[in-house]
Formats: structure tokens, sequence, C-alpha cells
């Protein structure tokens, strides 16, 4: 088998990729391991910066998106029960869009449905043979037999726990890690959202996040343990503690109701350099990672697509490499900025586990300086909404 781009992986990267390839005439193959309806059935975040906005409109795949999606012009943030609201718009001259990452991959996978390009579901890529080559080839099983895709170039889009990174060789890949001594336990029900925008809480008990999918259904999270047994949390276990951190007041507007999904996230830092190696590219969760403070996963993952699609449009149609040779480079400054910023949000808003009497006045601190001053609160919007300097 043969294509010009062989994408490892149907989630969010490599559907927009293969997409974008698409509607310029670039022959592209998808490989994902798992089932649509697995894919689908993974719940992740869903706040967009006005990048991967446009870039799901470049696709043609954002019809549903300007129907459905929620426009946000701010961000609340509870300290000890102390309120503060960031006018992301007024701050920044942006908003952000609130609509769920499975949504934007079932209208990815409609759009490639009905364009016809083929995506094998239930191939698992085992192997990448000669990136450095002009003529790298996959080696995927599917339908119980080795099969192999013969492409001009790879673009793994496969996650973090896919392959593409061990086709770089360990003397040229460098890892950067932080693992947080704690987990995100997340809450999906059909149930009225508390606010119309987004709380982030830090309370001395831990972090909580009040967010949401549509006006009808909520998403929220605690930070807990990484060894919470979710057997040990049932609804009303979850409620009480969500509240709890939230506050009175805004608790006062939680409705609770069944889940519909409940769920345990590690939260951890990762950033995989070079994002390039021969004619492999590492597009999204495949190269790096950032803790879900500060929603940037989907947004980053949108962003490498983007200037990856560019850059093997200009190949295809002008014969010019000068795009693909900086991917890794550009890719990895935007990269930076958000796990920085994610980082922060993150050391901000969680009570660590061993947390001393000095890291917590460090926090107030942090709290107090962000309610009184206009330029820290502007720092914040414009790394929430993803203003690029
Ligand atoms: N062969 C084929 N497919 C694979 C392989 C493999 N060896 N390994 C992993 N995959 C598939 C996974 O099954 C998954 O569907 O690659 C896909 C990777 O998708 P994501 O993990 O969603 O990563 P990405 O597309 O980069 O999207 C990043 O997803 O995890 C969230 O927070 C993250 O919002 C961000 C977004
Ligand atoms: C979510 O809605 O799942 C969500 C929103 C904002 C975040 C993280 C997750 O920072």
């Amino acid at each position: 088998m043969r294509t010009q781009v062989g994408i490892i992986g149907a989630g969010p990267a490599g559907l927009l990729l293969g997409r974008l390839l698409s509607l310029n005439g670039i022959e592209n193959v998808i490989l994902e391991r798992r089932s649509a309806a697995y894919v689908l059935s993974r719940v992740r975040a869903g706040v967009l910066e006005r990048g991967t906005v446009e870039a799901l409109e470049e696709a043609d795949c954002a019809e549903r998106l300007r129907r459905e999606a929620l426009v946000h012009h701010g961000l609340q943030i509870v300290f000890d029960n102390r309120y503060l609201r960031i006018d992301l718009q007024a701050l920044t001259g942006s908003s952000v869009v609130v609509y769920g990452q499975t949504e934007i991959t079932r209208d990815l996978m409609a759009a490639r449905e009905s364009e016809g390009s083929p995506t094998f579901y239930e191939a698992e890529a085992t192997k990448i043979v000669d990136p450095e080559s002009d003529r790298p080839k996959i080696i995927f099983r599917h339908a119980d037999r080795d099969q192999t895709l013969e492409c001009d170039f790879v673009a793994g889009c496969d996650g973090f726990h896919g392959i593409s990174r061990t086709a770089i060789p360990p003397s040229v890949l460098r890892t950067y890690e932080r693992a947080y001594p704690f987990g995100w336990l997340g809450v999906l029900a059909d149930v009225k959202p508390c606010s119309d925008e987004l709380i982030y809480a830090s309370h001395p008990r831990g972090f909580a996040l009040a967010s949401m999918r549509s006006p009808t259904r909520s998403r929220y999270y605690i930070q807990c343990p990484l060894d919470i047994q979710l057997d040990q949390w049932p609804d009303e276990r979850f409620w009480e503690e969500l509240k709890e951190r939230l506050g009175p007041d805004v608790a006062a507007h939680v409705t609770t109701g069944p889940s519909i999904e409940k769920s345990l996230a590690p939260i951890r830092s990762f950033v995989a350099e070079p994002m390039r190696y021969g004619r492999m590219f590492l597009a999204g969760d495949a190269a790096h990672i950032v803790p879900p403070t500060g929603a940037k996963g989907l947004n980053l993952a949108a962003g490498d697509v983007r200037i990856l699609a560019r850059a093997l449009i200009a190949y295809y149609k002008q014969g010019l490499t000068d795009l693909l040779d900086a991917y890794s480079t550009q890719c990895l400054t935007h990269v930076w900025r958000a796990e920085r910023f994610s980082w922060w949000m993150t050391s901000f808003l969680h009570t660590l586990p061993e947390a001393d009497p000095f890291a917590r006045k460090l926090q107030e601190a942090e709290f107090a300086y962000l309610a009184r001053s206009k330029a820290a609160q502007t720092a914040l919007a414009e790394n929430y909404v993803g203003v690029r300097h």
C-alpha cells in the first residue's frame, strides 16, 4: 500500500491533519489502533483558542461548532472562597470557545468519511522503517495481518502512548518531564452548569474546576491522590467535595445528578525534542503533554497540525522544504510557552500533598497580586486565550 502522507492516530491531531491535506489534494492514510467508537468514547477537554477555531474553519469542519459552541469572554478564579473574574475579552480583545473535543473528533470523522479518504481502524502501527530516508514505511497490524504503508512522509499523531517517538534514535531524542503528585477526578453529568463561565477553584482541600459541554451538560473535576479507587468515590461523595472546594456562593448553584462518566487522569508535563526526524513529524500529544489546568492540550495539537499542514502543502505544491525544516523549532516555541503557563496555573491552584505553610502563603500572595494587578491578569488572559507574540 502506498500514499503521500502516512498518519498514525485518528485523534484530533491525526484527523485534522488528514482533513487539511485532503482539502489540498494531498493523499493520506490514517492508521488508528482503536475502533472509531472507542475514539469517540474518550471524554476530553473542550476550551478552544481562536487559532483552533480557525483551523477547524480551514478544515471546513466548523459548521456545527459555530451553531453549538459557547463563547466565553471571561473565566473565574475562587481562592479560599475569594472570587476574581478574569475578563479575557477586555484584557486581550479575544475570547475562548467551549466545544467538547469529542464533538470535534465527531465532526472531523464525518468530514473524512464524506471525502472518502482511507482510515484503517483497529490498525496498530508497530514500526516506522527508514524515517530518515525519502521512502519511509509504516508497518502495521490490521485484520490479523502485518501490512506495510509506504509513504513520502510519516505524521506521528499517535498520542503520548504511541510509537512514533521511538523512531527517533535515543542519541537524538531529548525528553523533559514533570509528573505531579496528584490527579484529576472528572465527572460528566447531564445537569445545568453552575455558572456561565469556567470556575477554577483553589481550596486547602485541593483544586476544583467547574466546566461544561453545553447549557445542559456539566463537566467537573477535583484534584485527588493518584491512588484513589473510583468505587470509593460515589457521586454523592464527589458532589459534596466539589461543593466544599468551590465555596458556598458557587455551591449554591451546583445542580447535582447521576454521573454519566467518571474517570481519573494523571497530571504531567512532557516534551519530546526534536519534533521531526528525517521525514517523520510528531504532532500533538505524541510530542508534548500539558497539565489540563491551562486547557492547552487540544490547542497545541491544532497548532502543530496547522504548521505541519502548511509545510507539507508548500512541499507538494511548490517543492519548498523550508517550512518542513522550520517545523520543530516553530512548534516548540509554542509548546514551551504553553508548558510554562500550564505549569504556572497548576502550581498556583493545586494543593501539594506535602504542602508546607510557606508554599500556601506563596499561592495566597499570587492570588493577591492577581486580584490587584491588571498586568498580572493580562498575562494570565493572554496565555489562556493563546495570544502569540
Ligand atoms: N497505531 C495506531 N494508532 C495509535 C497507536 C499506534 N501504534 N498508538 C496510539 N494510537 C492512536 C490512539 O488510539 C489515539 O486515538 O493515536 C491517537 C492519539 O490521539 P490523542 O491521544 O487524542 O492525541 P492527539 O490527537 O494528539 O490529541 C491531543 O487529545 O489527549 C488529548 O489532551 C489531549 O486534547 C489533547 C488531544
Ligand atoms: C473541560 O471542560 O474538560 C476542561 C476545561 C478547562 C480546563 C480543563 C478541562 O482547563
